[in-house]
């Protein structure tokens, strides 16, 4: 009987580890610290959990004078530094025989000429079969050059027996138009599917979760809707500043850095319908129609906030200003700290607001979505004794203390019948021993599987510009963005937009 006649068999299959076949990987912009922090390390935890092919190669491109063994002692480096499984040196050895650096700038014709033999050699020696993922860690105006590079010189098309992808990270653009143009210089080379972009939110445990929660479950589903739903609030807080991004952030600011993907992604994951399956294109069919639907209010001067952190206390410290930071014009505009109020124009949630907020230097770090829901309609209790009752939430914390919070009311022991807000809490840590793979991790193997579920297309990026731009196209024209203390909850100004709706925001 084959695998696909028997249902029980394929459950089991699905529960099994998901393993790379044979492949490689090259990056472009390996000496970056994303590279380094991030990619290096991932590949490392992969091949240490057993999810590469034993003859998995690394290959590493950089205008760098490196030999093979250089680059190989910079991975070892970096996986000390920052891998999240232990070292083990048998595991090092055989990815270490695999790790190749082809020297070089993007423009570099016998350096594209170097890569492709040393692709060849790779096949020869270690087995990857051709199949190569090209992963473009540089900044996007070196995306066309890299692109049509690896075209010109053969490597883009995996022929008939293997495959070749591409693998962008943001930014992808900074509006509508440059991210139209980027995806026509990347899709002149490779097809739609070869294309993964990355939201590194979507690789989070947590944010996976958000569809089984809601997909998985028959409590919730019911109450997610305007009937129920007093409002959303999507928070992305962050307590670091700018670290030593300035080149990258001034001018870019935090609602294009993460509200244009991060955020939207959530709210997109939050708000959807359930989708057909959970196969990418299913996923993509429903983020799009809600991310359709999702308006801006009229008025964005009442509706959105932008902030920039000044000097203040964090963690016992004082912290300098943004405008002080090294690298960043004294005059800067950039906003620090942005907050947006969407609606979702569809039968579901008409009429429920979305809050979105991000900013550096608040005063936690801090990633939730939280759904509040309305207040009872009629309450049999006096009005004295609910006083210490708040509405009910459903709380998504995805990052630090990741799990969920339910709070709800509840009578207050005692011979009164008072009533107090109460949490009900699911922790990862508690109800789980499995681990959670680091979302570059679960992300680089997708894109070694071919699996297209956690990488949002194309049309879901230009949507979020569109969605995006006005906004910035007003800030840009009205004023500059508040200051507000490093360490704080971010400007007046924010507070005051959600007073105005009779709502305030949650201090997590
Ligand atoms: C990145 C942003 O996409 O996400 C950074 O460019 C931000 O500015 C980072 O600091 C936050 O990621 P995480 O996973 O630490 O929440």
């Amino acid at each position: 009987m084959s695998s696909a006649a028997n249902p029980l068999r394929d459950a089991q299959d699905r529960r099994l580890p998901r393993i790379a076949g044979p492949s490689g990987l090259v990056i472009f912009g390996v000496t970056g610290d994303l590279s380094r922090k991030k990619l290096m390390p991932a590949v490392y935890d992969l091949a240490n959990r057993g999810l590469l092919p034993p003859g998995f190669s690394l290959v590493g491109f950089a205008r760098r004078d490196w030999e093979n063994e250089d680059f190989a002692q910079v991975v070892h480096d970096a996986v000390k530094e920052h891998a999240r499984t232990p070292f083990r040196e048998e595991v090092w050895q055989q990815l270490a025989e695999g790790m190749r650096f082809v020297p070089g700038v993007f423009d570099d014709d016998e350096a594209f000429e170097t890569l492709r033999s040393t692709i060849e050699e790779l096949d020869k020696s270690r087995g990857t079969g051709g199949n190569f993922a090209f992963y473009l860690s540089v900044p996007p105006k070196f995306f066309p050059t890299v692109v049509s590079q690896l075209k010109k010189h053969g490597l883009s098309d995996g022929g008939t027996d293997s495959w070749r992808r591409a693998v962008i990270e943001k930014p992808f653009g900074h509006d509508l138009k440059s991210a139209q143009e980027l995806n026509a210089v990347v899709h002149e080379v490779f097809k739609p599917h070869e294309v993964f972009r990355i939201d590194h939110y979507l690789g989070k445990e947590t944010v996976q979760n958000i569809l089984a929660v809601r997909f998985a479950n028959t409590m919730f589903e019911p109450l997610w809707n305007r009937s129920y739903v007093d409002h959303v609030q999507i928070t992305m807080a962050e307590d670091i500043g700018i670290g030593g991004r300035a080149g990258y952030y001034d001018g870019i600011g935090s609602a294009r850095d993460v509200i244009q993907n991060h955020l939207l992604q959530l709210l997109a994951l939050t708000a959807m319908e359930e989708p057909t399956s959970f196969d990418a294109k299913a996923l993509l069919t429903e983020k799009l129609k809600v991310l359709n639907s999702v308006r801006l209010p009229k008025d964005l001067g009442r509706h959105t906030v932008r902030g920039q952190y000044a000097a203040g206390w964090q963690g016992g410290e004082k912290v300098a200003g943004y405008l002080d930071e090294d690298g960043i014009d004294p005059k800067s505009k950039t906003d620090t700290y942005a907050a947006i109020k969407l609606e979702i124009d569809n039968r579901r949630w008409a009429g429920v607001p979305f809050y979105l907020r991000t900013g550096k230097r608040l005063g936690r770090r801090v990633t939730e979505i939280a759904v509040v829901f309305q207040r009872a309609p009629h309450s049999p209790f006096d009005a004295t004794d609910t006083q210490e009752l708040g509405q009910n939430a459903f709380v998504i914390r995805v990052q630090p203390d990741e799990g969920v919070t339910i709070r709800f009311g509840s009578k207050v022991p005692g011979t009164q019948m008072e009533i107090r807000d109460v949490t009900m809490d699911f922790a990862y840590g508690e109800s789980f021993t499995e681990s959670s793979p680091e979302a570059y991790e679960r992300l680089i193997l997708d894109v070694l599987l071919g699996d297209a579920n956690l990488f949002p297309r194309h049309q879901e990026v230009e949507r979020s510009w569109e969605i995006l731009d006005p906004v910035e196209e007003y800030w840009d024209k009205h004023g500059k963005p508040e200051q507000y203390p490093a360490g704080t909850w971010g400007p007046q100004a924010a507070d005051e937009m959600l007073a105005r709706d009779g709502r305030s925001w949650r201090r997590p």
